[in-house]
């Protein structure tokens, strides 16, 4: 297994390139399915999800091309419909191809995703809003069986928790049903926006894209053409790298970014010194030498994203005084928080409130990367740590950030990625 070699106390200087996102990725290559023709995908982030995704789509019979700036995807020679354990094991959004499966064919299978390392993950509000479509649900030696053989029908459904992937799971099931379904309490993430926005320019009238109450005119079983698209820019990925100019005292710039998507991530490093130029498509952080310490609450999108509670974590330890980090999303999100121990962070949790009591000098040492975002942590832990700092299990961070280490080697880091 390969591992991340970092040397500390480096400061940082350029611009960094940001790559499409890998959340919007995963639910428009699932959209595809509800395409009759070929679709031409641009911007797809090369991450490991991103390709376990679309293996997923070659084994049901799709085909996929690689060109150099885009994906074709053409799903209309899928001959099956059975999702297997063997690839949702490693990516348990493949739960994504649900809806689509179920609205195009009628039947699907797909194998439980299971949990995950920062929680239980449960799929339950996917199901119930199915059932509510006429979808018949039976769970069967871990496996979701699924079927609609007179079609999904369309109705109101509200969801009792934001669900992101539960949202653009149901926005493509209705999107092939019969009728207008209405969806209350849905995800207002830039991702799930794009899936609609796209969806709604290729014959999938949507109402309300942005806001937590879509209408979806349903097409009644007839399969689309979708028109060549690009993904959006990677808003967690350009956070992290906000994180490591805001904890190295670096000026960076970062290009082909989409700042109205951080706004969250800006104000809270607007909170710890930090101040930013931006353009339509670039921005650059500012950093303070002096880091204040800040109070953040993870919620739903436009709020503080969870996804970037690890990077402020170990950004907070760099800050003079004490900060207060509170998960709300999921029940086991601070893994990441016995490794920094162990760089010599003062950190104290207290249930789902992380205490981080700056500013702590960190040490190099070897870490184990334990889920994507905690290993983006310790990265940016070890670039400002005194000494060399060894990554372990990074494969966890080659599921969602793009040649990471080329990027940050780009911009003056010391950084090797060697073989165990
Ligand atoms: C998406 O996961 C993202 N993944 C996650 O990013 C992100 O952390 C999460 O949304 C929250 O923003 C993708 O988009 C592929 P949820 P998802 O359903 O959709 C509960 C990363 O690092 N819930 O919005 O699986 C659930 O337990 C990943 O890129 C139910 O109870 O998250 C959680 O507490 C990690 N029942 C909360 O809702 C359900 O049926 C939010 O989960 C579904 C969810």
């Amino acid at each position: 297994m390969d591992y991340l070699k970092i040397e500390g106390i480096k400061s940082l200087n350029g611009t960094i390139k940001i790559s499409g996102a890998k959340n919007a990725s995963l639910p428009l290559i699932a959209m595809t399915i509800l395409a009759k023709n070929s679709v031409h995908i641009k911007n797809l982030p090369s991450v490991v999800d991103i390709n376990t995704l679309l293996k997923l789509l070659t084994n049901l019979g799709a085909s996929c091309d690689f060109l150099d700036d885009r994906v074709v995807v053409d799903t209309s020679t899928i001959t099956q419909t059975k999702a297997t354990y063997d690839i949702v094991k490693t990516m348990r959004a493949s739960i994504l191809v649900l809806g689509p499966i179920l609205a195009r064919f009628g039947h699907c299978e797909v194998s439980l995703p299971g949990g995950c390392a920062i929680g239980q993950r449960p799929i339950d509000l996917h199901l119930k809003a199915l059932e509510q479509m006429g979808a018949i649900i039976n769970i069967k030696s871990g496996y979701i069986e699924a079927s609609a053989p007179n079609g999904l029908k369309a109705c109101n459904i509200s969801f009792d928790k934001i669900t992101v992937t539960g949202t653009a799971n149901i926005v493509m099931a209705a999107a092939l049903a019969d009728g207008i379904t209405t969806l209350t309490n849905a995800a207002r993430e830039p991702e799930v926006v794009q899936l609609c926005e796209v969806l709604n320019a290729n014959g999938v009238k949507i109402e309300g894209i942005g806001t937590a109450v879509l209408t979806i005119h349903g097409t009644n079983g007839k399969c689309i053409d979708i028109k060549e698209f690009s993904v959006i820019p990677d808003r967690i990925e350009a956070g992290t790298y906000l994180c490591a100019g805001a904890i190295t005292r670096s000026e960076l710039t970062l290009s082909n970014v989409q700042a109205k998507h951080l706004g969250a991530v800006l104000a809270k490093l607007e909170e710890m010194g930090s101040t930013f130029t931006l353009t339509d498509d670039t921005v650059t952080i500012h950093p303070s030498w002096d880091i204040k310490p800040v109070k953040i609450v993870t919620q739903e999108y436009p709020a503080f994203p969870t996804d970037m509670q690890a990077q402020f974590l170990a950004l907070a330890t760099q800050a003079d005084g004490v900060s207060i980090i509170e998960e709300r999303l999921f029940e086991n999100r601070f893994m990441h928080v016995s490794e920094l121990q162990r760089m010599g962070a003062d950190i104290t949790l207290n249930g789902n409130i992380a205490t981080v009591n700056g500013k702590n000098q960190l040490s190099g040492t070897d870490v184990m990367a334990t889920d994507l975002r905690a290993s983006s942590a310790l990265v940016l832990a070890a670039l400002v740590a005194n000494g060399t700092t060894n990554i372990h299990r990074i494969y966890h961070l080659d599921r969602g950030y793009d040649r990471l280490k080329e990027k940050l080697e780009m911009v003056g880091a010391k950084i090797q990625r060697l073989s165990e």
